[in-house]
């Protein structure tokens, strides 16, 4: 927060009544549809209830307890054992829930790091490589852990090159990394030949399947042709999974999965000399709301496989409708992806204008700042109606930009 955003007001002496702060908090929400993009990933109301239940239900319960409680440990590694059985475990695949793809991420580069202790003690600044379309949780989970992260170009359909990988891979690099897909194209690298060079140069490899950990598997049931990328693949090591994205679970949940279960030793932390006792839990955080893996195993249950084979088959129809109508405006053209997000980007050059448009008809968007694009991010509650809505203001805007009334173009940018 910068100076001038700064807020100077102290805690209240007399407290607000719960009236009053109803009041306000609907004041201040921003209404749906518009907010629809922000609030992704949801599913349909129905799944929403059961999440929410389930959430208030344990909302105070701490997940803090995870590893000894049996109520919280069974669901917990419930959800894990779902999870995991969608990415053709081995025999030992299990996992770990996290608060999001960014703490996902960050325990897959923190257990390589200590395997790599244990494996190449040679090693003196460890460093991963992956292709140019990481996602930024990698560079940022690298401060924290002193690592470096060495990035590669991609191929002209931006993905990632085993080649240039194999190349940048040096005396100190510990892992390779790859997505599936990203979310700056939405394209999933070519897993099996990067996992390939990882496992010739005895490396960790990692797959970030944030975003299509969950719905992948699905769409390959449906017939969509798909790069394989998960543990069928020989030689990936970890996986990371946003429940909190295609799993329609609420927020804040992820998985981490390891390939085998003697991996998982280098995710765990025990502080065993401290006075307390034994110090050792599930993840990074200490206290944490119970909540959210109680609604993960809710919403999971709730749907099982059928469930979310029919909400990946109703995106599909969605994504196809969308592509459609965006691409029959004058200028504007869908980028073709594998999985999601779906992005689009003017002609025109004035994407920016496009982008700010939007903003004041009240849609809050995701975006990319370069090349710059506008991102959809498509979920199972975006139905008939709100995409009505969309297409019409998004018509409106691009025509008041080709009639040379467009907004000053906004500072696109993904968070
Ligand atoms: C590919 C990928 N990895 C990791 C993340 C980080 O996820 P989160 O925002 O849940 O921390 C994202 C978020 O969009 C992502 O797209």
């Amino acid at each position: 927060m910068t100076s001038d955003t700064r807020i100077v007001k102290p805690l209240a002496q007399t407290g607000m009544s719960f009236e009053a702060i109803k009041q306000h908090l609907a004041q201040i929400q921003v209404p749906e549809p518009h907010a629809h993009f922000a609030r992704a990933f949801r599913g349909p109301k129905d799944v929403q209830e059961v999440g929410k239940y389930a959430f208030q239900q344990f909302m105070s319960d701490n997940g803090f307890f995870s590893l000894y409680l049996p109520y919280m440990q069974t669901i917990e590694q419930e959800v894990i054992a779902m999870g995991v059985s969608l990415l053709h475990p081995t025999a030992t695949s299990t996992g770990n829930f996290t608060s999001g793809g960014t703490e996902s991420n960050f325990s897959a580069l923190h257990a390589a790091k200590e395997w790599a202790r244990a494996k190449r003690p040679q090693v003196r600044k460890p460093n991963v490589v992956a292709p140019f379309t990481i996602h930024p949780s990698f560079q940022k989970a690298a401060r924290y852990l002193d690592m470096d992260i060495i990035t590669t170009d991609l191929d002209e359909n931006g993905r990632g090159i085993a080649k240039n990988i194999a190349a940048a891979i040096n005396a100190d690099t510990i892992m390779v990394a790859a997505s599936a897909p990203t979310w700056h194209y939405a394209r999933i690298d070519p897993i099996p030949a990067i996992a390939k060079v990882a496992a010739d140069a005895g490396l960790w490899m990692h797959v970030d399947a944030c975003v299509g950990g969950y719905i992948s598997p699905f769409l390959e049931e449906l017939g969509e042709k798909l790069t394989p990328w998960d543990f069928r693949v020989p030689g990936v090591m970890s996986i990371s999974a946003d429940l909190h994205k295609y799993g329609y679970c609420p927020k804040p949940a992820s998985t981490i999965f390891w390939r085998e279960d003697d991996l998982q030793q280098y995710h765990y932390v025990a502080v065993e000399d401290h006075f307390l006792g034994l110090y050792k839990l599930a993840g990074f955080s200490g206290s944490r709301s119970a909540g959210s893996i109680f609604a993960a195993w809710a919403v999971m249950s709730y749907l099982g496989r059928e469930g979310y084979l029919r909400l990946a088959r109703q995106l599909l129809v969605m994504k196809q409708r969308l592509v459609r109508e965006v691409n029959a405006i004058e200028g504007l053209r869908m980028w073709d992806v594998d999985v999601m997000p779906l992005h689009f980007h003017s002609e025109h050059g004035d994407t920016g204008a496009l982008y700010q448009g939007l903003l004041e008809k009240g849609w809050i968007m995701l975006g990319l700042h370069h090349p710059e694009a506008i991102t959809i991010t498509l979920d199972a509650a975006f139905g008939d109606a709100e995409a009505d809505l969309f297409m019409k203001d998004l018509r409106d805007v691009a025509q008041a930009c080709r009639a040379g009334k467009a907004s000053k173009a906004g500072d696109i940018r993904y968070a």
